[in-house]
C-alpha cells in the first residue's frame, strides 16, 4: 500500500472551475478503491463546499504565519482531505484564482507559494502526524513549487507533477520573487526563472521525479513549439521522464442510468428515453419543442483554447440549416457578448446561458444529439467522454485527448462498431462546418446514428485502468 499526498487547487465537489476539479475529485477515489492510503490537500477557500464534518488536526508555523490543517473527507468517499486554513489568503468569495471581474487575485503568487510551502511541511511530516507520504502527486502550476522546494530536502518523498494545461504557467513579475522568500538556489534559468519571470510550472517540470500529462497525444504535442508555450525544449529534454495517462470519468456522477440531475434516466436498453431529456432541454431554453430537429450542445470555458472563434464563424451558416444550438459557458467577455448577440438574432434556433450551472451541464449532455468541441488544443477534455456515455455524438478536432478518445465515423469504423464521433484535423471554420454537415447526414440515417450512440455508450471510460497506470508509476519512482 502506497502513502500518497495528492496536491491540488480544486477538487469536485468541494470546489470546481473546470476539468482539473473533476479529475482531482475522482482519481483519488479510484486510488482509494485500489486500497491506497491517499490524502488530498487543498486550500480552505471560503467557497469550498464541504458536506462532511470538519475537525482541527494540527498547526504549523510556515513563513512566519500560523497555519491550521483541518481534516474532512471527500463527500461520498473514504478519501481524507486536509484543508490548508489561512483565512488571510483563502477566505475570499467565489473563484479560487480570479475576482468577479475575471482579474487574477492580486496576491496569487503569495497565496499559492504559501500553499506549496505548507504542502512541503506536511510531506516531511513536520506536523508530527506519523504519516509521511511515499509520493507527492502535484497538479498544475498552483502546486509547482512543491517539487522544487522538496528537491532541497533530505530523505524526501518522490514527486510526480501532472500537467493539465500548458497554457497556464503561473508566471509572475520578478518583483514578486522577493516577497516569496524562495531559496536562492532555485532562482536561475534552469530553475524557476523563465525569461526573467518567476514560473511556478517550471518548479514541477524541472524538479519533479516524473512528469505526466492527461493524454498520450498531448504528451507528444507539448514537446513542440505549437503546444509547448516556450517550454517545449525543457519537456523534450525530460522526455524519458514524461508520459501521458488518459483521464477517466467519474461514473458515480456521469452515468445516464443513475445521474441524479436527470428526471429521465436512460441506458442502452432504454435509449428512447433520451428524447424526454431533449424535450426538457428545449423547454428549459425556450426553444421550439421538436423531437426531430438535430440539437447541438456546448458546455465550457469560453476561451480561445476551446475553438469558440471557429464556432462563431460557422454559426450563421449552421443556423441557416434546420438545427438548434444550446450553449452553457462563461469566460472571455468578448466571446460572451458575441454569443449573446447571435442568440438574440436566432431566438428559435440558438439559446445560451452565461454562467456556471452543474445541473444544466448534465441536462445538456443528456438532451443534446451532438456535442461541439472543436478545441485548438485539449490536454484531455472530459465533455467528449461524458457525451459518448450519454449517447450524444461529439464533433472534435484531432488534438490531445480528443484524438485519443473519439473514433471518427468512416465506412470501415461504422462497419466494425468503433465509430463514436466526428473528428476533423484543421483548426478552421470550414473544416468544422464540413464536420457539422457530415454529422447532419449521419443524423438523417437513424440506424447508423443509433449504432454510433451505442458504441459510445459502451466504451469504458472508467478510472480503473488509468488509476492502475498511476499506481504502477508511483511504484517505479
Ligand atoms: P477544461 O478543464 O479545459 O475546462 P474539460 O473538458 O476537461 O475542460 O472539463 C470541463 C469541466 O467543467 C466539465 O465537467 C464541464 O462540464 C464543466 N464545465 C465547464 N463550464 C461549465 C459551466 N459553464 N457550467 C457547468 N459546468 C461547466
Ligand atoms: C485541463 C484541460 C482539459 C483536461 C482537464 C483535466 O483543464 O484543459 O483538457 O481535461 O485539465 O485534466
Amino acid at each position: 500500500m502506497k502513502k500518497i499526498l495528492f496536491v491540488t487547487s480544486e477538487a469536485h465537489p468541494l470546489i470546481k472551475t473546470g476539468g482539473l476539479a473533476d479529475v482531482c475529485g475522482s482519481l483519488p477515489k479510484a486510488l482509494a478503491e485500489l486500497d491506497q492510503d491517499i490524502r488530498l490537500i487543498i486550500p480552505n477557500y471560503q467557497a469550498l463546499k464541504s458536506t462532511e464534518s470538519v475537525r482541527f488536526l494540527f498547526s504549523l508555523r510556515v513563513d512566519n504565519r500560523n497555519i491550521n490543517i483541518l481534516e474532512t473527507r471527500l463527500p461520498d468517499s473514504q478519501v481524507v482531505v486536509w484543508l490548508v486554513d489561512y483565512p488571510t489568503f483563502y477566505n475570499y468569495p467565489g473563484n479560487p484564482y480570479v475576482d468577479e471581474t475575471g482579474e487574477p487575485w492580486a496576491n496569487n503568487a503569495e497565496r499559492f507559494a504559501l500553499f506549496c510551502r505548507v504542502v512541503v511541511e506536511v510531506a516531511m511530516d513536520r506536523g508530527y502526524q506519523d504519516w509521511k507520504p511515499d509520493v507527492v502527486h502535484c497538479n498544475d502550476w498552483q502546486c509547482g513549487l512543491v517539487p522544487a522546494l522538496l528537491s532541497l530536502e533530505q530523505d524526501r518523498p518522490a514527486t510526480l507533477f501532472t500537467i493539465h494545461n500548458m497554457a497556464y504557467q503561473g508566471l509572475f513579475p520578478v518583483s514578486e520573487v522577493a516577497l516569496l522568500n524562495l531559496p536562492g538556489q532555485l532562482w536561475h534559468p534552469e530553475g524557476l526563472e523563465f525569461h526573467s519571470k518567476l514560473s511556478f510550472i517550471k518548479g514541477g517540470l524541472v524538479y519533479s521525479d516524473y512528469i505526466t500529462t492527461v493524454s498520450p497525444t498531448y504528451a507528444t504535442e507539448i514537446q513542440t513549439a505549437e503546444y509547448g508555450y516556450g517550454l517545449e525544449g525543457l519537456l523534450e529534454h525530460r522526455k524519458e521522464s514524461l508520459g501521458g495517462i488518459i483521464n477517466g470519468i467519474d461514473l458515480d456522477q456521469w452515468d445516464p442510468e443513475t445521474d441524479a440531475y436527470l428526471t429521465h434516466n436512460f441506458s442502452i436498453t432504454t435509449l428512447d428515453q433520451k428524447r424526454l431529456n431533449k424535450k426538457e432541454l428545449q423547454t428549459r431554453f425556450s426553444l421550439p419543442i421538436n423531437e426531430n430537429v438535430p440539437l447541438f450542445g456546448l458546455i465550457g470555458r469560453l476561451v480561445e483554447q476551446k475553438g469558440i472563434d471557429l464556432i462563431l464563424e460557422c454559426l450563421p451558416e449552421m443556423l441557416s440549416m434546420s438545427v438548434q444550438f444550446v450553449l452553457l459557458g462563461s469566460g472571455d467577455k468578448d466571446f460572451e457578448k458575441l454569443v449573446q448577440k447571435l442568440a438574440q438574432e436566432y431566438p428559435d434556433k440558438m439559446a445560451i446561458k452565461i454562467g456556471y450551472d452543474e445541473s444544466l451541464a448534465h441536462l445538456i449532455e443528456a438532451g443534446s444529439d451532438i456535442f461541439l468541441m472543436p478545441s485548438r488544443f485539449e490536454p484531455c477534455g472530459l465533455n467528449q467522454m461524458y457525451s459518448q456515455r450519454y449517447g450524444t455524438i461529439p464533433i472534435v478536432r484531432k488534438t490531445g485527448g480528443l484524438a485519443d478518445t473519439v473514433i471518427d465515423t468512416l465506412p470501415d469504423t461504422l462497419l466494425n462498431n468503433t465509430a463514436s464521433g466526428i473528428v476533423f484535423n484543421e483548426a478552421s471554420a470550414s473544416s468544422l462546418l464540413e464536420s457539422i454537415k457530415r454529422a447532419l447526414v449521419l443524423y438523417s440515417i437513424p440506424s447508423s446514428w443509433k449504432k454510433m450512440q451505442i458504441t459510445g455508450m459502451k466504451k469504458d471510460f472508467s478510472w480503473q485502468k488509468s488509476a492502475e497506470q498511476y499506481l504502477a508509476l508511483y511504484d517505479s519512482l
